[in-house]
């Protein structure tokens, strides 16, 4: 028992150090309460993940650092050659949320009660995941089995949301602010990423369910300064929260790059098909561009329909005349009048610009708009429900995105067999410009008896019979009681204001028909038997066009 002393003590300095170390580990643990990421190393190769070779191929690293978002666990633990990989950590949104959340008709512009915000959508801590060069990621295809049902799914937005943030977080290099980082996306899943977040353009290889991206990150990163839905108006650069890990370092350049469009290649598009009802009107809206002083260059695609004399005078407006095959809407009726309207496609084929503001030819522009082509695709003002108007639109044209498109033409439903309806089922998600840029001439609340438009304008897209279609004295949509919401004289002058300026030899373009000065007589008759209260039909019409029928 000589020996049970030292013994014994040996133990007790155990114990007692034991004590310590675990105490030690429990402070540690305590002072983590957030763990820091863990990266499983010493990795095996998978040779049924073909994607991985692409992706080894590409990384010019010793050691390939993966994020994984949404990947089941069975491939968490799929272990790679040289690699490390860390499953990346974020909150799913609530399933509460619904798009509409994300998306709603109507937004306080003008901040009466506060301004608007945007339901949160969680994401990872970025800090904790930086020195990535390869993000992998499932992404759903929504709750719905079909591509149609999973277009509008808030949990699909999150993951391609987290991938966007974690490629722009980790490409983005603190220390030389204008250099880049290359990060790969490998995104698995049937449907592929969002196309409006993440492009095609960058798209470098699809195996099978494998789609391997290098992004554009300018361009990304622009789009995730954006806010997440159209909840809030999108600033030319905005920044929301939860994001301030890269917005810090992100903000200062961006602002330069983006404020500094002299490199992009702009223009001003418009398209004319199907006949020439619509002449005149894009002579007027090339006129209203040019009377707010851009210089941009002005683009009409058209089909053959119209004549090389009305492409006289349109070239003479300004625009620069390109001649397209119509493309025909699957779900129109034949000679309806929106059979060609997705013939608006064609000007994602305008590859000589890197972005261009599309602009329907029943608009007049009243401030110049210039500003707005810093904005990505796609932007546009918002129409009713989760939609935009697809009556100006800023784009980036690109081939990939229009051969994308087309091919969706027949399985993307169109609710209103109009190229807006599509549109809108291909780009659900968009970013919201003020609805002054687009302001849609239509009265359904009361309290406006006359009909008066707001004063501070970009833009009048002028709904209902177009002005050039009536007598310059007064809107002739008051002579029908159905269209009595698109009727405004003050809109009406606008428009006339910019014929006056425009030289004689394009205002003879405006001129009056036949069928046109019979059909405004017809319904002057008709409000005048039904003695319609606003009593335009009284005004003595002194409009010349009158005389001068065409
Ligand atoms: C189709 O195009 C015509 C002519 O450009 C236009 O008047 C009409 O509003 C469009 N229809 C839809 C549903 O977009
Ligand atoms: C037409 O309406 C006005 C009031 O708006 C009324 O004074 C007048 O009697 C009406 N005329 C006829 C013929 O109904």
């Amino acid at each position: 028992m000589a020996s049970s002393r030292p013994l014994r003590s040996f133990q007790t300095l155990l114990t007692i150090s034991l004590f310590f170390l675990s105490l030690a580990l429990t402070f540690l643990a305590l002072l983590s309460v957030k763990p820091k990421p863990h990266y499983s190393t010493s990795l095996q190769p998978n040779p049924s993940h073909g994607w991985f070779d692409i992706v080894a191929e590409m990384v010019d690293t010793q050691k390939i650092r993966i994020g994984l978002v949404n990947v089941d666990d069975d491939i968490k633990s799929v272990t790679y050659g040289l690699a490390e990989t860390v499953s990346v950590d974020f909150e799913p949104v609530s399933k509460e949320k619904k798009w509409e959340d994300f998306f709603p008709e109507w937004i306080d512009e003008h901040h009466k009660w506060g301004r608007p915000r945007c339901p949160e959508i969680p994401m990872p801590r970025l800090e904790d995941y930086l020195g990535l060069d390869v993000i992998v990621a499932r992404v759903p295809c929504g709750e719905g089995k079909t591509e149609k049902e999973g277009i509008r799914n808030v949990w699909r937005l999150q993951v391609n949301l987290v991938v966007a943030n974690l490629v722009v977080a980790n490409g983005w290099v603190q220390k030389a602010a204008e250099t880049e980082r290359t990060v790969y996306v490998v995104f698995m899943g049937s449907c592929g990423p969002m196309q409006e977040i993440f492009r095609c353009d960058d798209l470098l290889t699809r195996i099978g369910d494998y789609w391997v991206y290098k992004p554009e990150l300018r361009k990304l990163k622009q789009k995730m300064l954006m806010p997440v839905g159209s909840c809030q108006i999108a600033p030319p650069y905005a920044a929301e929260k939860g994001q301030e890990i890269w917005k810090r370092r992100i903000i200062p350049t961006l602002k330069v790059r983006l404020n500094h469009t002299a490199y992009q290649r702009v223009a001003y598009v418009t398209v004319l098909h199907s006949s020439e009802a619509y002449v005149c009107g894009a002579i007027a809206l090339a006129q209203s561009i040019i009377q707010t002083k851009s210089t941009k260059d002005l683009v009409l695609l058209h089909d053959s329909s119209i004549t090389s004399k009305s492409l006289r005078g349109l070239r003479a407006a300004g625009w620069k005349t390109r001649l397209i095959e119509p493309i025909r809407s699957p779900s129109a009726r034949r000679g309806s009048y929106n059979e060609w309207n997705y013939s608006k496609l064609r000007v994602w084929q305008l590859t000589d610009y890197d972005k261009v503001i599309f602009i329907d030819a029943d608009i007049i522009v009243l401030k110049n708009l210039d500003k707005f082509f810093v904005y990505p695709q796609l932007s546009a003002s918002a129409n009713d429900k989760v939609l935009f108007n697809s009556g100006i639109m800023v784009i980036e044209p690109s081939k990939c995105t229009f051969e994308d498109l087309m091919s969706k033409t027949y399985k993307l439903a169109s609710y209103n067999g109009g190229d807006q309806g599509f549109l809108n089922e291909a780009f659900t998600w968009w970013h919201r410009l003020p609805s002054k840029l687009n302001h849609l001439k239509v009265f359904n609340i009361k309290g406006n008896p006359n009909h008066e438009i707001p004063d501070d304008l970009y833009t009048i897209h002028l709904l209902g019979l177009k002005p050039w279609m009536c007598y310059r004295d007064y809107d002739c949509n008051w002579d029908m009681l159905a269209r009595h919401i698109f009727a405004s004289d003050s809109a009406h002058r606008r428009w006339w204001h910019v014929y006056e300026a425009m030289p004689k030899k394009l205002q003879k373009y405006c001129g009056l028909t036949r069928q046109m000065e019979l059909r405004i007589r017809k319904w002057r008759g008709i409000a005048k038997k039904a003695n319609l209260s606003d009593g335009h039909w009284k005004i003595n019409a002194i409009d010349p066009r009158k005389h001068l029928l065409i």
